[in-house]
Protein backbone atom coordinates (compact mmCIF):
# COMPACT_ATOMS: atom_id res chain seq x y z
CA UNK A 1 0.00 0.00 0.00
CA UNK A 2 2.58 2.49 0.96
CA UNK A 3 3.76 1.97 -2.58
CA UNK A 4 0.54 2.59 -3.93
CA UNK A 5 0.36 5.61 -2.05
CA UNK A 6 3.45 6.87 -4.10
CA UNK A 7 5.52 8.31 -1.04
CA UNK A 8 2.39 10.56 0.57
CA UNK A 9 1.21 9.89 3.90
CA UNK A 10 -2.55 9.38 2.70
CA UNK A 11 -4.28 8.51 -0.73
CA UNK A 12 -6.47 11.17 -0.40
CA UNK A 13 -3.34 13.97 -0.27
CA UNK A 14 -1.94 11.85 -3.16
CA UNK A 15 -4.98 12.29 -5.60
CA UNK A 16 -5.59 15.66 -4.66
CA UNK A 17 -1.96 16.22 -5.82
CA UNK A 18 -2.37 14.20 -8.91
CA UNK A 19 -5.26 17.12 -9.95
CA UNK A 20 -2.68 18.34 -12.28
CA UNK A 21 -2.20 15.16 -14.53
CA UNK A 22 -6.40 14.28 -13.99
CA UNK A 23 -6.84 17.63 -15.85
CA UNK A 24 -4.21 17.19 -18.57
CA UNK A 25 -5.82 12.97 -19.03
CA UNK A 26 -9.15 14.90 -19.03
CA UNK A 27 -8.68 17.38 -22.67
CA UNK A 28 -6.00 14.56 -23.56
CA UNK A 29 -7.65 14.21 -27.44
CA UNK A 30 -10.97 16.23 -26.65
CA UNK A 31 -9.34 19.64 -28.54
CA UNK A 32 -8.57 19.85 -31.79
CA UNK A 33 -4.93 20.78 -32.05
CA UNK A 34 -5.59 23.12 -35.56
CA UNK A 35 -8.92 24.64 -34.49
CA UNK A 36 -9.51 24.75 -30.78
CA UNK A 37 -12.63 22.77 -31.00
CA UNK A 38 -13.81 21.00 -28.63
CA UNK A 39 -14.43 17.24 -29.70
CA UNK A 40 -16.60 14.48 -28.17
CA UNK A 41 -17.11 11.69 -30.44
CA UNK A 42 -18.35 9.50 -27.55
CA UNK A 43 -21.82 11.53 -27.82
CA UNK A 44 -21.79 12.98 -31.28
CA UNK A 45 -24.25 10.69 -32.24
CA UNK A 46 -26.46 12.11 -29.66
CA UNK A 47 -28.86 15.15 -30.29
CA UNK A 48 -28.35 18.17 -28.60
CA UNK A 49 -30.82 18.49 -25.55
CA UNK A 50 -33.71 20.52 -25.49
CA UNK A 51 -33.55 20.31 -21.21
CA UNK A 52 -31.27 18.32 -19.52
CA UNK A 53 -31.65 16.53 -16.66
CA UNK A 54 -28.35 15.57 -14.44
CA UNK A 55 -28.37 12.66 -11.93
CA UNK A 56 -26.25 11.93 -9.30
CA UNK A 57 -25.26 11.68 -5.50
CA UNK A 58 -22.50 13.28 -2.91
CA UNK A 59 -19.62 14.54 -4.78
CA UNK A 60 -20.42 13.97 -7.97
CA UNK A 61 -24.32 15.67 -7.42
CA UNK A 62 -21.87 18.82 -7.17
CA UNK A 63 -20.18 18.63 -10.33
CA UNK A 64 -23.50 18.80 -12.00
CA UNK A 65 -24.90 21.84 -9.90
CA UNK A 66 -21.32 23.31 -11.02
CA UNK A 67 -21.74 22.31 -14.53
CA UNK A 68 -25.93 23.95 -14.35
CA UNK A 69 -24.16 27.09 -14.15
CA UNK A 70 -22.24 26.63 -17.47
CA UNK A 71 -24.67 24.53 -19.60
CA UNK A 72 -27.12 27.20 -19.05
CA UNK A 73 -24.80 30.04 -20.05
CA UNK A 74 -22.85 29.07 -22.89
CA UNK A 75 -25.35 26.15 -24.21
CA UNK A 76 -28.66 27.84 -23.33
CA UNK A 77 -30.45 24.63 -22.43
CA UNK A 78 -32.47 24.78 -18.87
CA UNK A 79 -30.63 22.53 -16.84
CA UNK A 80 -32.17 20.20 -13.71
CA UNK A 81 -30.10 19.01 -10.87
CA UNK A 82 -31.18 16.06 -8.54
CA UNK A 83 -29.73 14.04 -6.08
CA UNK A 84 -30.62 10.38 -7.68
CA UNK A 85 -32.29 9.34 -4.47
CA UNK A 86 -35.32 12.23 -4.76
CA UNK A 87 -35.25 12.00 -8.83
CA UNK A 88 -35.89 8.29 -8.95
CA UNK A 89 -39.11 8.68 -6.88
CA UNK A 90 -40.39 12.57 -8.06
CA UNK A 91 -43.52 12.41 -10.74
CA UNK A 92 -41.51 14.13 -13.38
CA UNK A 93 -42.48 15.76 -15.96
CA UNK A 94 -40.66 14.77 -19.01
CA UNK A 95 -41.12 16.43 -22.32
CA UNK A 96 -39.76 16.00 -26.25
CA UNK A 97 -36.17 16.84 -26.43
CA UNK A 98 -35.23 15.81 -22.80
CA UNK A 99 -32.20 14.35 -22.35
CA UNK A 100 -30.52 12.31 -18.96
CA UNK A 101 -26.88 12.82 -17.61
CA UNK A 102 -25.76 10.41 -15.23
CA UNK A 103 -22.76 11.60 -13.06
CA UNK A 104 -20.49 9.19 -11.04
CA UNK A 105 -16.90 7.90 -10.25
CA UNK A 106 -17.53 4.29 -9.61
CA UNK A 107 -20.53 3.88 -12.16
CA UNK A 108 -22.18 1.33 -9.32
CA UNK A 109 -24.47 4.05 -7.52
CA UNK A 110 -27.91 2.03 -6.70
CA UNK A 111 -29.50 5.35 -6.52
CA UNK A 112 -27.92 6.91 -9.94
CA UNK A 113 -28.54 3.73 -11.82
CA UNK A 114 -32.31 3.59 -10.65
CA UNK A 115 -32.24 6.97 -11.96
CA UNK A 116 -31.47 6.45 -15.64
CA UNK A 117 -33.60 3.54 -15.78
CA UNK A 118 -36.61 5.58 -15.05
CA UNK A 119 -35.03 8.35 -17.51
CA UNK A 120 -34.78 4.87 -19.95
CA UNK A 121 -38.54 3.93 -19.09
CA UNK A 122 -39.50 7.66 -20.41
CA UNK A 123 -37.32 7.17 -23.80
CA UNK A 124 -34.89 9.86 -22.44
CA UNK A 125 -31.36 9.79 -24.87
CA UNK A 126 -28.89 9.17 -21.58
CA UNK A 127 -25.40 10.24 -21.57
CA UNK A 128 -23.01 8.76 -18.65
CA UNK A 129 -20.26 10.36 -17.41
CA UNK A 130 -18.09 8.01 -15.03
CA UNK A 131 -14.88 7.05 -14.05
CA UNK A 132 -14.26 3.19 -14.42
CA UNK A 133 -14.79 1.70 -17.52
CA UNK A 134 -17.57 -1.18 -18.07
CA UNK A 135 -19.46 0.21 -15.05
CA UNK A 136 -22.97 -0.36 -15.08
CA UNK A 137 -23.41 3.54 -15.67
CA UNK A 138 -21.54 3.10 -18.88
CA UNK A 139 -23.20 0.26 -20.20
CA UNK A 140 -26.82 1.33 -19.59
CA UNK A 141 -25.92 4.46 -21.31
CA UNK A 142 -26.40 5.61 -24.80
CA UNK A 143 -23.00 7.38 -24.57
CA UNK A 144 -20.48 7.66 -22.20
CA UNK A 145 -17.81 10.11 -21.21
CA UNK A 146 -14.98 8.34 -19.26
CA UNK A 147 -13.38 11.31 -16.88
CA UNK A 148 -9.70 9.35 -17.36
CA UNK A 149 -8.83 10.10 -13.40
CA UNK A 150 -7.59 6.80 -12.92
CA UNK A 151 -8.39 4.52 -9.72
CA UNK A 152 -9.42 6.48 -7.26
CA UNK A 153 -8.77 4.73 -3.52
CA UNK A 154 -9.64 7.31 -0.97
CA UNK A 155 -13.54 7.15 0.47
CA UNK A 156 -13.45 10.96 0.13
CA UNK A 157 -13.72 11.68 -3.48
CA UNK A 158 -11.29 14.69 -4.50
CA UNK A 159 -9.66 14.27 -8.37
CA UNK A 160 -13.29 12.42 -9.42
CA UNK A 161 -14.62 15.48 -8.92
CA UNK A 162 -12.09 17.55 -10.68
CA UNK A 163 -12.17 15.45 -13.86
CA UNK A 164 -16.01 15.54 -14.21
CA UNK A 165 -15.40 19.33 -14.10
CA UNK A 166 -13.52 19.19 -16.54
CA UNK A 167 -15.69 16.54 -18.93
CA UNK A 168 -18.85 18.73 -17.81
CA UNK A 169 -17.14 21.95 -19.10
CA UNK A 170 -16.06 20.46 -22.52
CA UNK A 171 -19.95 19.46 -22.65
CA UNK A 172 -20.99 23.28 -21.95
CA UNK A 173 -18.51 24.26 -24.81
CA UNK A 174 -19.42 21.39 -27.20
CA UNK A 175 -22.98 22.05 -27.20
CA UNK A 176 -22.49 25.96 -26.98
CA UNK A 177 -20.76 25.56 -30.56
CA UNK A 178 -22.91 23.17 -31.77
CA UNK A 179 -26.00 25.46 -30.81
CA UNK A 180 -24.41 28.95 -32.15
CA UNK A 181 -24.84 30.11 -28.65
CA UNK A 182 -21.00 30.30 -28.14
CA UNK A 183 -18.85 31.71 -30.27
CA UNK A 184 -15.45 30.23 -32.10
CA UNK A 185 -13.07 33.18 -29.85
CA UNK A 186 -14.87 32.73 -26.73
CA UNK A 187 -14.68 28.67 -27.08
CA UNK A 188 -11.00 29.30 -28.08
CA UNK A 189 -10.22 31.35 -25.00
CA UNK A 190 -11.90 28.68 -22.66
CA UNK A 191 -10.11 25.72 -24.21
CA UNK A 192 -6.65 27.22 -24.06
CA UNK A 193 -7.00 28.42 -20.53
CA UNK A 194 -8.09 25.25 -19.61
CA UNK A 195 -4.48 23.93 -21.69
CA UNK A 196 -2.73 26.26 -19.66
CA UNK A 197 -4.37 25.06 -16.16
CA UNK A 198 -2.69 21.87 -15.46
CA UNK A 199 0.90 23.93 -15.51
CA UNK A 200 -0.55 26.16 -13.19
CA UNK A 201 -2.19 23.91 -10.63
CA UNK A 202 1.28 21.69 -10.35
CA UNK A 203 3.16 25.26 -9.52
CA UNK A 204 0.32 25.83 -6.52
CA UNK A 205 -0.30 22.73 -5.19
CA UNK A 206 2.06 22.57 -2.57
CA UNK A 207 2.15 26.32 -1.44
CA UNK A 208 -1.62 25.52 -1.43
CA UNK A 209 -0.91 22.81 1.23
CA UNK A 210 1.08 24.65 3.43
CA UNK A 211 -1.91 27.60 3.50
CA UNK A 212 -3.80 24.65 4.69
CA UNK A 213 -1.87 23.52 7.04
CA UNK A 214 -1.53 26.49 8.65
CA UNK A 215 -5.20 27.05 9.24
CA UNK A 216 -6.12 23.79 10.26
CA UNK A 217 -3.43 24.69 13.36
CA UNK A 218 -5.53 28.03 13.74
CA UNK A 219 -9.40 26.65 13.07
CA UNK A 220 -8.73 22.89 14.32
CA UNK A 221 -10.94 23.80 17.36
CA UNK A 222 -14.63 24.82 15.32
CA UNK A 223 -16.89 22.41 15.76
CA UNK A 224 -19.26 24.10 13.06
CA UNK A 225 -18.25 26.18 9.85
CA UNK A 226 -19.88 27.71 7.13
CA UNK A 227 -18.85 27.72 3.48
CA UNK A 228 -20.13 30.24 1.60
CA UNK A 229 -20.02 30.92 -2.45
CA UNK A 230 -22.26 32.63 -5.24
CA UNK A 231 -22.22 31.26 -8.40
CA UNK A 232 -19.95 28.67 -9.56
CA UNK A 233 -18.62 29.41 -5.63
CA UNK A 234 -21.97 27.93 -4.45
CA UNK A 235 -21.60 24.54 -5.70
CA UNK A 236 -17.90 24.31 -4.26
CA UNK A 237 -19.14 25.84 -0.77
CA UNK A 238 -21.73 22.61 -0.67
CA UNK A 239 -18.36 20.20 -1.77
CA UNK A 240 -16.11 22.24 0.33
CA UNK A 241 -18.61 21.51 3.77
CA UNK A 242 -19.03 17.86 2.78
CA UNK A 243 -15.68 17.01 2.53
CA UNK A 244 -14.76 19.05 5.79
CA UNK A 245 -17.56 16.83 7.38
CA UNK A 246 -16.77 13.62 6.01
CA UNK A 247 -13.05 13.12 6.93
CA UNK A 248 -12.64 15.23 10.29
CA UNK A 249 -16.43 15.05 11.80
CA UNK A 250 -16.50 18.73 12.33
CA UNK A 251 -20.10 20.33 11.56
CA UNK A 252 -20.60 22.08 8.19
CA UNK A 253 -22.91 23.78 6.25
CA UNK A 254 -22.60 24.53 2.89
CA UNK A 255 -25.11 27.52 1.78
CA UNK A 256 -25.76 30.10 -0.76
CA UNK A 257 -24.05 33.25 0.39
CA UNK A 258 -27.49 35.10 -0.06
CA UNK A 259 -29.14 32.69 1.84
CA UNK A 260 -27.65 33.57 4.95
CA UNK A 261 -29.61 35.95 6.05
CA UNK A 262 -33.12 33.92 5.46
CA UNK A 263 -32.18 31.96 8.45
CA UNK A 264 -28.36 30.44 9.45
CA UNK A 265 -26.70 33.65 10.60
CA UNK A 266 -28.58 33.02 13.71
CA UNK A 267 -25.65 30.51 14.41
CA UNK A 268 -22.77 33.07 13.45
CA UNK A 269 -20.87 34.22 17.08
CA UNK A 270 -16.79 34.10 17.78
CA UNK A 271 -16.69 30.44 17.53
CA UNK A 272 -18.74 29.55 14.20
CA UNK A 273 -16.44 30.70 11.50
CA UNK A 274 -17.31 30.74 7.54
CA UNK A 275 -14.75 29.62 4.67
CA UNK A 276 -15.59 31.80 2.18
CA UNK A 277 -15.26 31.46 -1.31
CA UNK A 278 -14.47 34.65 -2.67
CA UNK A 279 -13.34 35.02 -6.78
CA UNK A 280 -12.46 38.46 -8.18
CA UNK A 281 -15.82 38.27 -10.34
CA UNK A 282 -19.08 39.72 -10.86
CA UNK A 283 -20.40 38.68 -7.56
CA UNK A 284 -17.81 39.80 -5.62
CA UNK A 285 -19.46 42.64 -3.77
CA UNK A 286 -22.41 40.78 -2.96
CA UNK A 287 -20.00 38.31 -1.52
CA UNK A 288 -18.36 40.89 0.11
CA UNK A 289 -21.89 42.68 1.95
CA UNK A 290 -22.78 38.65 2.82
CA UNK A 291 -19.02 38.38 4.75
CA UNK A 292 -19.13 41.77 6.30
CA UNK A 293 -22.86 41.23 8.15
CA UNK A 294 -20.67 37.77 9.54
CA UNK A 295 -18.21 40.19 10.58
CA UNK A 296 -20.66 42.03 12.51
CA UNK A 297 -22.02 39.07 14.50
CA UNK A 298 -18.07 38.26 15.49
CA UNK A 299 -17.56 35.26 13.24
CA UNK A 300 -14.40 34.78 12.02
CA UNK A 301 -13.52 34.81 8.34
CA UNK A 302 -11.33 32.55 6.07
CA UNK A 303 -11.29 34.19 2.59
CA UNK A 304 -10.31 31.77 -0.25
CA UNK A 305 -10.01 34.26 -2.95
CA UNK A 306 -7.83 36.47 -5.69
CA UNK A 307 -4.86 39.03 -5.03
CA UNK A 308 -6.34 42.27 -4.98
CA UNK A 309 -9.76 41.94 -3.82
CA UNK A 310 -11.50 43.76 -1.22
CA UNK A 311 -13.52 42.02 1.14
CA UNK A 312 -14.09 41.37 5.17
CA UNK A 313 -11.56 38.47 6.36
CA UNK A 314 -9.50 37.81 9.32
CA UNK A 315 -7.60 35.08 7.02
CA UNK A 316 -7.14 35.61 3.26
CA UNK A 317 -6.11 32.48 1.59
CA UNK A 318 -4.60 33.83 -2.02
CA UNK A 319 -4.51 32.12 -5.20
CA UNK A 320 -3.68 33.13 -8.75
CA UNK A 321 -6.63 34.33 -10.82
CA UNK A 322 -7.24 31.86 -14.27
CA UNK A 323 -10.27 33.85 -15.42
CA UNK A 324 -14.05 32.73 -15.20
CA UNK A 325 -15.16 28.97 -14.90
CA UNK A 326 -11.24 28.38 -14.56
CA UNK A 327 -10.71 29.45 -11.14
CA UNK A 328 -13.07 27.07 -9.85
CA UNK A 329 -10.21 23.90 -10.61
CA UNK A 330 -7.87 26.33 -7.91
CA UNK A 331 -10.49 26.81 -5.67
CA UNK A 332 -11.79 22.93 -5.58
CA UNK A 333 -8.03 21.52 -4.13
CA UNK A 334 -8.01 24.44 -1.79
CA UNK A 335 -11.32 23.30 -0.02
CA UNK A 336 -10.09 19.53 -0.02
CA UNK A 337 -6.44 20.30 1.31
CA UNK A 338 -8.15 22.38 4.60
CA UNK A 339 -10.46 19.50 4.75
CA UNK A 340 -7.77 16.96 4.60
CA UNK A 341 -5.21 18.94 6.79
CA UNK A 342 -8.01 19.38 9.65
CA UNK A 343 -8.41 16.00 9.74
CA UNK A 344 -4.68 15.23 9.83
CA UNK A 345 -4.08 17.88 12.39
CA UNK A 346 -7.39 15.91 14.44
CA UNK A 347 -5.97 12.61 14.02
CA UNK A 348 -8.48 11.01 12.29
CA UNK A 349 -8.50 8.13 9.70
CA UNK A 350 -8.29 10.45 6.53
CA UNK A 351 -8.65 7.61 3.90
CA UNK A 352 -11.23 5.13 5.66
CA UNK A 353 -13.47 7.67 7.54
CA UNK A 354 -16.20 5.90 9.75
CA UNK A 355 -19.76 5.27 8.77
CA UNK A 356 -18.97 5.88 5.30
CA UNK A 357 -18.44 3.94 1.93
CA UNK A 358 -16.24 4.67 -1.42
CA UNK A 359 -19.55 3.37 -3.25
CA UNK A 360 -23.35 3.00 -2.47
CA UNK A 361 -24.60 -0.13 -3.85
CA UNK A 362 -27.59 -0.28 -2.47
CA UNK A 363 -30.26 1.84 -1.44
C1 LIG B 1 -20.38 7.71 -1.86
C2 LIG B 1 -18.98 8.26 -1.75
C3 LIG B 1 -18.92 9.70 -2.23
C4 LIG B 1 -19.46 9.79 -3.64
C5 LIG B 1 -20.87 9.21 -3.75
C6 LIG B 1 -21.32 9.08 -5.18
O1 LIG B 1 -21.22 8.31 -0.94
O2 LIG B 1 -18.54 8.18 -0.40
O3 LIG B 1 -17.59 10.15 -2.20
O4 LIG B 1 -19.46 11.11 -4.08
O5 LIG B 1 -20.90 7.89 -3.20
O6 LIG B 1 -20.50 8.13 -5.81
P1 LIG B 1 -20.34 7.98 -7.35
O7 LIG B 1 -19.41 6.81 -7.52
O8 LIG B 1 -21.71 7.69 -7.90
O9 LIG B 1 -19.78 9.23 -7.88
Amino acid sequence: QAAQKGGFKHFMLKEIMEQPQVIQDGIAGRIDDATQEVVLDEIADLPIPGRLHIIACGTSFHAGLWAKYLIEEWARIPVQVEVASEFRYRQQVFQEGDLALAISQSGETADTLAGMRIARENNLPIVGLCNVVGSSVARESDGTMYTQAGPEISVASTKAMCSQMVALLLLAIAWGRKKGTLSAEAAQQLTGQLQRLPHTLSTELERMRHAAQRLATQFSKARSFFFLGRGLGSPLALEGALKLKEISYIHAEGYAAGEMKHGPIALIDSEFPTFALAPQDSLLPKVGSNLQEVQARGGKIIALTHPGTDIPSDERWEVPQMGSALDSFLFLPALQLFAYEMAVYLGKDVDQPRNLAKSVTVE
